[in-house]
């Protein structure tokens, strides 16, 4: 290989490699699942976004699409209260942690034993977070 395509094979892996991360959207969704009609309270930010308070009943979910950022430092935070627990606070997305257990989007569900979150790459729901005792 000569020099100048050198060059293109190298320009093509880094588009390749960096578009992903600038232009997918990604997707983020929590879902009430506590059962018993049970409500529950959700308030989820970032260090540039306050996604407001949101009073979510047995079956109802909430999601926002957001795009990773350049620096890889994307971080998506909530805080949870529900009958039996108060202010649990929890990442719905964390780049180093979801980058790619989160291919395209961060699935939640609220469960009245913890937190599942489905993971992207192998399709299963992974209890993730337990209730404080
Ligand atoms: C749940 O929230 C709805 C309003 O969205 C309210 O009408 C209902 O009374 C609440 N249920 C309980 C059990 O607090
Ligand atoms: C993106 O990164 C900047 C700084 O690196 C940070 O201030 C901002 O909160 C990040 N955005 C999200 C959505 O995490």
């Amino acid at each position: 290989m000569n020099h100048p395509s050198r060059l293109l094979v190298l320009v093509i892996i880094l588009i390749g490699l960096s578009i992903p991360v600038l232009a997918d959207k990604k997707h983020v969704s929590i879902k009430n699942t506590l059962g018993s009609g049970k409500n529950m309270t959700l308030h989820c930010q970032s260090a540039d976004n306050d996604l407001g308070v949101h009073n979510l009943e047995d079956g109802d979910e909430f999601g926002w699409d957001f795009s990773d950022n350049i620096s890889g430092t994307t971080l998506f935070f909530c805080d949870l209260e529900w009958e039996s627990v108060q202010e649990f606070h929890f990442d719905a997305y964390s780049f180093g942690r979801d980058f790619v257990r989160c291919d395209t989007g961060c699935s939640w569900l609220i469960a009245s034993e913890g937190i599942y979150g489905l993971n992207g790459q192998t399709g299963y729901w992974e209890f993730i977070y337990n209730w404080p005792n």
